[in-house]
């Protein structure tokens, strides 16, 4: 199910932007590192290469690097998802062993130009470029032998009305300011409350659940989901059947969110920590 229209797309540089200003911590970088250790069924990464590819906020490296990362590279096609990302370079302390950059994974020269990771990451992101399966494609590529493809794709199997939502996303983008705030509380008034202010408290209730399952913040990811453009849908079975014609097997697979979230691993003899 795709969006031709990649000629609109959406600043999510500049909602990462402000969510490190207001809502960044340490604990929140803790809930995301655990998170990611749960679907990789690892303690830590020491001695992992660890590619962050659509970085946005940052946090993921930074919560790579803080477990053990032997070398973390981030790169983000928005201008300001890079200076986000670099803030939690310092936040770390400067490390060599980081590189931040501006980068476009539809890019076949630059990609190529990567190199392999023992552990390539790419969370709600390809699905953003306009070409999710070139996207898709162009980072398994990045695997090294034996390596890992950890990636989250958004579910059309999850998806009752996948057109609704992109007729809303285009709106939103061509929005002024004061539309997308309405929409926003349009957003949580007919979904958070289901048109019931008494469903007050059970908001806070999901802005902890949501703080607590990966680290992010439900405002942030709410203007995410009405603004992120382009957006395709892919089918959990489809991304399954491509990963294992490239010589990845599913080793973890979350579903029943908005996105899905797989772990692959590479099937060649393994040369890398990461196996
Ligand atoms: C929904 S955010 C996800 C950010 C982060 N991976 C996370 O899990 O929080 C999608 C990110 O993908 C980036 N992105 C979109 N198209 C891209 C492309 N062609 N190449 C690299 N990054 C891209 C966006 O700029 C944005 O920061």
């Amino acid at each position: 199910m795709s969006t031709e229209s990649s000629e609109m797309r959406y600043e999510f540089g500049k909602n990462w932007s402000r969510f490190a200003k207001k809502s960044f911590s340490q604990e929140r970088v803790d809930i995301a590192a655990k998170h990611m250790m749960s679907l990789l069924k690892r303690d830590n990464l020491e001695g992992v290469r660890f590619l962050d590819i659509g970085c946005g906020s940052g946090i993921h490296s930074l919560a790579a690097f803080q477990a053990g990362a032997a070398e973390v590279r981030s790169f983000d096609y928005d201008p300001n998802s890079v200076e986000t990302t670099q803030k939690m370079w310092e936040f770390a302390g400067r490390p060599d062993n980081w590189t931040i950059e501006r980068g476009d994974v539809l890019d076949d020269a630059y990609v190529a130009s990567l190199g392999t990771w023992d552990l390539v990451y790419s969370w709600g992101v390809l699905h953003h470029t306009g070409d999710v399966w070139k996207a898709v494609e162009n980072a398994r590529k990045r695997v090294a032998e034996g390596g890992t493809f950890y990636i989250a794709l958004y579910a059309a199997d999850v998806q009752p009305d996948p057109d609704f939502w992109l007729r809303i996303k285009q709106e939103y983008n061509q929005a002024s300011e004061t539309k997308r705030r309405r929409m926003e509380a349009w957003y949580v008034w007919t979904y958070m409350l289901n048109r019931r202010p008494w469903r007050l408290p059970h908001l806070g209730w999901r802005m902890v659940h949501h703080r607590m399952t990966r680290g992010m913040s439900l405002f942030t990811d709410i203007r995410d989901w009405l603004g992120g453009w382009p957006m395709e849908f892919v089918y959990d079975q489809d991304v399954i059947d491509r990963m294992k014609e490239t010589g990845l097997q599913l080793e973890n697979i979350k579903t029943g969110e908005a996105c899905s979230e797989y772990v692959f691993r590479d099937g060649r003899t393994p040369v890398s920590p990461a196996a």
